[in-house]
């Protein structure tokens, strides 16, 4: 059986960086599953495909052609066998995953993957999104929920966009976050939550190092047993 490690989160709450980290130290592997929703948009945007119409976007997970690959830098994300990991990371497709994950019949066409995916591992597995642990693995070894403040959360996805050499400001990035939380959210269909048994972790103040230095303990009670 996989160990399954499930972290949910919303944006810039420092969910991929840490359960980057945690996967690569335990030898496990590492699955990204905003990624998928990301490609999606990408691929409806280049498919002329509406992000508001539910059936031609549930039409397009079905055939979605998409792959990964671990890298360095986690996980490569390919559509068409194009490397897409840079394309799917502006603020514009930010939205557009947002939006087109908001529809059940989009949802439950990409669920199936994100368990395959999870399941592939010989030893276990850190999935990082927003219903890990409520929908995606309800049964996960070990769940859990990283938030943060929404200035401490737009302060790292600024930085994070400013590093990538895209000048967007700070308010605007702030303004987008909570846009995004509030669709993710609300939404009808496997909205974000943390389920009652994850490990809360309120990453404000904390480096890096100590959420994962947290997460590994905890994994480390359960997985040696
Ligand atoms: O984690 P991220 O920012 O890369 O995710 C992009 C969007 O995808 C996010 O705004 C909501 C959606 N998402 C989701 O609905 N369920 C997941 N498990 C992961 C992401």
């Amino acid at each position: 059986m996989v160990f399954i490690v499930a972290i949910d989160g919303p944006v810039g709450s420092g969910k991929s960086s840490v359960a980057k980290a945690v996967a690569l130290e335990l030898g496990f592997a590492y699955v990204d599953t905003g990624a998928i929703y990301r490609a999606l948009a990408l691929a409806a945007l280049e498919a002329k495909v509406s992000w508001q119409d539910p059936a031609a976007l549930a039409n397009l997970a079905e055939s979605l052609d998409i792959s990964f690959l671990p890298s360095v830098n986690g996980q490569k994300t390919l559509l068409k066998k194009i490397d897409v990991s840079t394309a799917i990371r502006t603020e514009e497709i930010s939205q557009g995953s947002s939006k087109v994950s908001q529809y059940g019949e989009v949802r439950s066409r990409l669920l199936a993957l994100q368990r395959r995916l999870g399941e592939e591992s010989a030893t276990g597995s850190v999935l990082e999104g927003r219903d890990i642990g409520t929908v995606v693995f309800p049964n996960a070894d070990i769940k859990f929920f990283l938030n943060a403040s929404d200035e401490e959360r737009a302060k790292r996805r600024f930085l994070e966009l400013a590093q990538r050499g895209d000048k967007v400001a700070y308010e605007t990035v702030l303004a987008d976050l909570k846009e995004r939380d509030e669709r993710d959210a609300k939404r009808e269909v496997a909205p974000l939550f943390a389920a009652p048994e994850a490990i809360l972790i309120n990453t404000d103040g904390l480096v890096q190092r100590q959420v994962i230095e947290q997460i590994k303990n905890q994994i480390e009670k359960v997985y040696r047993k």
